[in-house]
């Protein structure tokens, strides 16, 4: 099932980590604007791919090997709920590279991309003198991108991927920040 509403709600009760929240969010818009261009039919479906990919990640005992958990254990809590569906649960194990689920559906292979370029857009806005995202520029992040040593956590390879989407990366870096711009009080940026 396919509910905004409830979606948050699952997200409220499981993921307590305010940049986590953010992120999620960050992602969300990402994907909506993705899903609009790539499988405008799937506009919720990718959405909500987004809102909830990293729901587990206060749950997960990281520091105990736990990685390879990040994925299916939120998998887990949306079917208790009866939230989301096999793409959706597809999509959101294939994001963590750890879980060996391979990147299939156009969907898995956008998460995989939008995961990292939110986080990535955050960095390069904190940089700006005024730190706010209205401020930036596509050019920085086509900039900052060949910079591999700003910001290294964010997976180049992952971010540059979306172009087997038939989406070039300037396009990318443009259609996420006006995603990420839309919502830039929630956000904090
Ligand atoms: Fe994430």
């Amino acid at each position: 099932m396919i509910n905004r509403a409830k979606a948050l709600q699952c997200l409220d009760e499981h993921l307590k980590t305010d940049h986590l929240l953010k992120h999620s969010y960050a992602v969300e818009v990402v994907m909506r604007a993705l899903a609009k261009k790539v499988e405008p039919e799937k506009e919720e479906e990718w959405a909500m791919a987004g809102l909830l990919h990293d729901l587990d990640a206060d749950l997960i005992d990281y520091k105990n090997g736990d990685n390879h958990l990040h994925g299916p254990k939120t998998v887990e809590i949306l079917k208790e709920v009866a939230l989301g569906n096999e793409e959706i649960y597809h999509a959101i194990c294939a994001h963590n590279e750890a879980t060996g689920t391979k990147i299939e559906s156009k969907m898995d292979r956008a998460i995989y991309a939008a995961d990292p370029i939110t986080g990535f857009i955050t960095a390069i806005t904190l940089v700006y003198p005024d730190k706010k995202i209205s401020s930036v520029k596509v050019k920085s992040i086509t900039k900052r991108m060949k910079e591999i040593r700003f910001a290294a956590g964010a997976d180049r390879k992952a971010m540059a991927s979306i172009e087997k989407l038939g989406i070039a990366f300037p396009e990318f870096a443009e259609l996420s920040l006006n995603a990420m711009q839309g919502i830039a009080e929630e956000l904090g940026l």
